[in-house]
């Protein structure tokens, strides 16, 4: 006899699960490798191009940084400034600095600030002007920028590290010029190792008055709604801010969350409307008497009621947050109970819009969140995914000039992602198959909550090379960032490197 029969299958086994060890090492490896982000890239090279169904412009690099020659042809982001010349109508300078800021409770902010406050001072611009704010960094060690989210700037004043320009070190200056054209709440902040400078404090209010001013009795209000490692604040308020307004006096409240998860928010008192979203009026809003409110993580809501004689108050619910008003600046009033929650999607009347989900689009995109275990950056572990794919294998979507443009966003993961794309206003179509029934809703920051499914729709008339990521700020930095890109417009900057950019 030869070999026992159970040695010779125990030999066999052993060979099977050795070279299954060795093939899963070798696949780990590729894996891995494949997953190391270089240290330093330009953010075209990174993404694999997705044109949404339209072709490739056969005369143009499709994305400059992936033909040889296709840079000199293309258009430099560095170009696409907002005027250089003409006296601006509002000017001024953003210091980015550390600061202790005292809150009203006697806790003390370890920040970094813009001007030494949190929030950073509140701008307040009229529709048509020219802009113009100078940013100095004084001492933030790894360089800051501004970015006016929301704002439909020229590409070259997106203020997003090394995407739109390098990070502002320390002694260095950097000028932003841009006409505003839009009316709204928007804000400002720090597009540099953003989800640690906005959480740290480099941020601010951005209100852009229409050009038909208010009447002159109206009062106009905006603030900040941000966590400080555990304090909330809602403007530079850690409990109970009050103010004095006449009864009577119509109040436009501009509500802003430059936190990374959505906050929920009530107004009690007064009936109220929601008059606006994302820096975007709404059409015949109607008036809402407890409705809870929910904002995304970058979301704006406007809200509008006539004084009462007594008490209105904006509560940032669960926490001790809230800013009172009445006719004599005292008087406080319980958080409300639970209340139905306010929906965009069925507010207000209907609208003409420039497209529905009729029209004829000429890129159709599809961004399909997911977690899957996977490398990133050499790191095993479950990681966010858009169709499928991790960094930085992430779709870069590439339209053309004037192109009609649709986006599907599914979230298939237990975390809300708000949305945020950056250069453009996106018109909601449709949440889980249902059309949007009342006003026209353009959002810039669209919370997607698990499970939901949103058809949206932009017209690609601002060229450049765009970020659009999630803005719940922690997400973005573990990878959720895709980028919106113009045929024929190429980025001069670079992520990591010398400059020591790092947009998220
Ligand atoms: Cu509020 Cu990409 O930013
Ligand atoms: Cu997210």
């Amino acid at each position: 006899m030869s070999i026992p029969r159970a040695r010779r299958l125990g030999r066999v086994t052993a060979v099977v699960v050795a070279l299954v060890v060795a093939g899963l090492a070798a696949w780990g490896a590729r894996a891995w490798h494949g997953s190391r982000l270089p240290s330093t890239y330009d953010v075209m090279e990174l993404g694999v191009a997705d044109y949404g169904g339209g072709a490739p412009a056969p005369h143009r690099a499709p994305l400059a940084g992936h033909s040889p020659g296709g840079a000199d042809r293309a258009l430099s982001v560095a170009h696409l400034k907002g005027p250089r010349g003409g006296e601006p109508d509002f000017r001024t300078t953003l210091t980015a600095r550390r600061a202790t800021v005292p809150l009203p409770s006697g806790k003390a902010l370890d920040a970094w600030t813009y001007n030494g406050r949190v929030p950073g001072p509140e701008l307040r611009v009229r529709q048509g002007d020219l802009v113009e704010v100078t940013l100095l960094n004084a001492d933030i060690e790894e360089g800051v920028t501004i970015h006016w989210h929301g704002v439909d700037v020229p590409n070259a004043e997106d203020g997003v590290a090394g995407v739109t320009q390098d990070a502002v070190l320390p002694g260095r200056r950097y000028t932003y010029r841009f006409r505003v054209e839009q009316a709204g709440t928007f804000w400002y902040h720090s597009h540099q190792a953003s989800s640690k400078q906005v959480r740290r404090g480099l941020y601010g209010a951005f209100v852009i008055l229409p050009r038909r001013p208010p009447p002159r009795r109206a009062r106009e209000l905006a603030v900040v709604a941000h966590t400080f490692s555990g304090a909330r604040t809602l403007g530079s308020s850690d409990g109970i801010a009050r103010r004095a307004i006449p009864a009577g006096t119509p109040v436009r409240l501009r509500v802003i969350n430059s936190d990374s998860l959505s906050r929920q928010f009530a107004l009690s008192g007064t009936p109220f409307r929601v008059l606006a979203i994302d820096g975007t009026d709404l059409n015949e809003p109607t008036l809402l008497e407890r409705e809870t409110l929910e904002l995304a993580g970058g979301g704006r809501y406007d809200l509008g009621f006539t004084m009462p004689r007594a008490t209105a108050q904006l509560h940032w619910l669960g926490t001790g947050a809230a800013l009172a008003l009445s006719p004599d600046g005292k008087g406080v009033l319980p958080e409300p109970a639970a209340a139905a929650e306010f929906d965009p999607s069925r507010y207000g009347s209907p609208r003409e819009k420039p497209f529905d989900l009729t029209s004829d689009f000429d890129r159709s995109f599809v961004v399909d969140i997911d977690k899957r275990f996977g490398f990133l950056d050499g790191k095993f572990g479950r990681h966010w995914t858009v169709n499928g794919k991790l960094l930085p294998h992430l779709p870069t979507q590439v339209v053309s000039e004037g192109d009609l443009v649709k986006m599907t966003f599914v979230n298939r993961t237990e975390e809300d992602h708000p949305m945020h794309l950056h250069g453009h206003h996106m018109l909601v179509l449709s949440r889980n198959g249902e059309p949007v029934a009342g006003t026209p809703w353009w959002s810039d920051t669209l919370n997607v909550r698990p499970g939901e499914r949103y058809e949206v729709a932009f017209r690609a008339d601002n060229p450049g090379v765009w970020m659009d990521h999630c803005h719940n700020l922690e997400h973005a930095a573990e990878g959720l960032v895709l980028h919106l890109a113009y045929e024929g417009v190429a980025t001069p900057f670079r992520v990591g490197g010398g400059a020591r950019n790092h947009p998220e």
